[in-house]
């Protein structure tokens, strides 16, 4: 009996490090950056979502319609809705990503995703992949770029968290063994590290900001992080004039609400799930996970989401419409930043600091003793709009 179990242990892992030695091969010999300059019409694709998705997509779109009429009106850009990527029909498809839609979203340029279900064991859906953790791999988005600013406290932080690796690759490829023994697996590859910490390197350059964290628990999980601090070493050297200094997840955690510490982070590269988690924590400062954008960016495609779920509780007790809109706002202004439009993009970001953190003429509470969702971007599109924007702003941030 144990025999069998472990051959077919050993089956499964040799087909997991078949595939991983593949998809190397494949980052090696990846395309060149996409040109957006060169591409009319640029193509962006509406992703709905499921739970509070639709409500959050439907006053981001609106914004951007205000912000990119002309270009819109000039066919320099086109939205394309995709609809098929809804918890009914992937679970009708039995699939985290249903194929055509996967082919859909392979005509876009760049993605705009509102949030989906991602179904658990034991829930009310079938245990599909998450579409995020699919769309990530399938387009090979491996920076997921999470910016958090609290001016007024000093936080300006971003973080570089890796995307197509760590403890999520083969989060649904795990093995139970026996009834007694489940084995999961996580992969850090050299040439995965070595693009998401050369970016966030790169980043830290350009900025000016000449810092970088790199956030592991390599004194522990010794391969696989061990690799990626290993990593960030020898990307380092390439970057003398950028320090840079390596942190544990447990201290890094604590750090970040230590009032007299925490201003001291600027830009933090860490493999996925420390990513996932820590960012979540990093939002908190800004408000809520509900005002935290995210880049996924990648050679060919980029995706552009809110960093929080679709909040099946808050649909359920019937507060849908007084869901946050402004993570998914924050991640349209990544994407327009991301694709060139720099000055539409700031001033999106503005308009939305300004309401969210400064002017709070409205305050969105999630309930019904705060703003509906409508009504906070009616405040933004206003705002936007305003002649004096710019003097506004400068006069909140000096
Ligand atoms: C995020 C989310 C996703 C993740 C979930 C929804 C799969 O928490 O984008 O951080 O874990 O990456
Ligand atoms: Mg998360």
């Amino acid at each position: 009996m144990n025999n069998q179990v472990i051959e077919k242990a050993k089956q499964h892992f040799a087909t997991i490090v078949s595939e991983q030695l593949e998809r190397i091969e494949k980052m090696k010999t990846a395309k060149e950056w996409i040109d957006y300059s060169k591409i009319k019409p640029l193509i962006i694709g509406f992703c709905w979502g499921d739970g509070i998705g639709p409500i959050i997509s439907q006053e981001t779109q609106r914004l951007l319609e205000e912000l990119l009429s002309e270009e819109l009106r000039e066919g320099k850009l086109k939205f394309k809705p995709i609809d098929g990527l809804t918890i009914e029909n992937r679970v009708k498809h039995m699939k985290a990503i249903p194929d055509d839609v996967l082919e859909e979203l392979k005509t876009c340029h760049v993605i705009l995703k509102a949030p989906t279900t991602t179904p658990e064991k034991g829930g009310p859906y079938p245990n599909i992949e998450s579409a995020n953790v699919a769309m990530r791999r399938e387009l090979d988005l491996f920076a997921n770029v999470r910016p958090v600013k609290v001016p007024k406290q000093g936080i300006n932080w971003i973080f570089f968290r890796e995307n197509t690796e760590g403890a999520y690759i083969l989060g649904s490829k795990g093995i139970q063994v026996t009834d007694d023994l489940a084995v999961d697996f996580k992969v850090i590859t050299k040439q995965g590290a070595e693009r998401i910490i050369r970016m966030a390197f790169d980043y830290a350059q350009k900025s000016g900001l000449n810092d970088v964290t790199v956030v592991t628990k390599a004194n522990v999980v010794k391969t696989t992080d061990g690799l990626f601090l290993e990593t960030a070493e020898r990307v380092s050297r390439d970057y003398p004039g950028v320090k840079w200094e390596g942190w544990y997840i447990d201290i890094m955690t604590a750090k970040l609400v230590d009032p007299k510490r925490r201003t001291q982070f600027k830009v933090m590269v860490l493999p996925n799930l420390y990513g996932d988690i820590l960012t979540d924590e990093a939002a908190e400062f800004q408000g809520g996970v509900g005002t935290a954008g995210s880049a996924n960016i990648g050679k060919q495609y980029a995706m552009f989401e809110a960093i929080h779920g679709s909040a099946p509780r808050m649909i359920k007790e019937g507060r849908g419409q007084y869901a946050d809109p402004s993570s998914l706002i924050r991640a349209a202004a990544m994407m327009l930043d991301h694709i060139g439009m720099k000055e539409k993009a700031a001033k999106l970001e503005k308009s939305l600091e300004i309401c969210q953190q400064f002017e709070r003429k409205l305050t969105i509470t999630g309930r019904d003793n705060g703003a509906t969702g409508r009504e906070f971007c009616d405040y933004i599109l206003e705002t936007l709009k305003s002649h004096n924007l710019e003097q506004k702003y400068k006069k909140f941030t000096s």
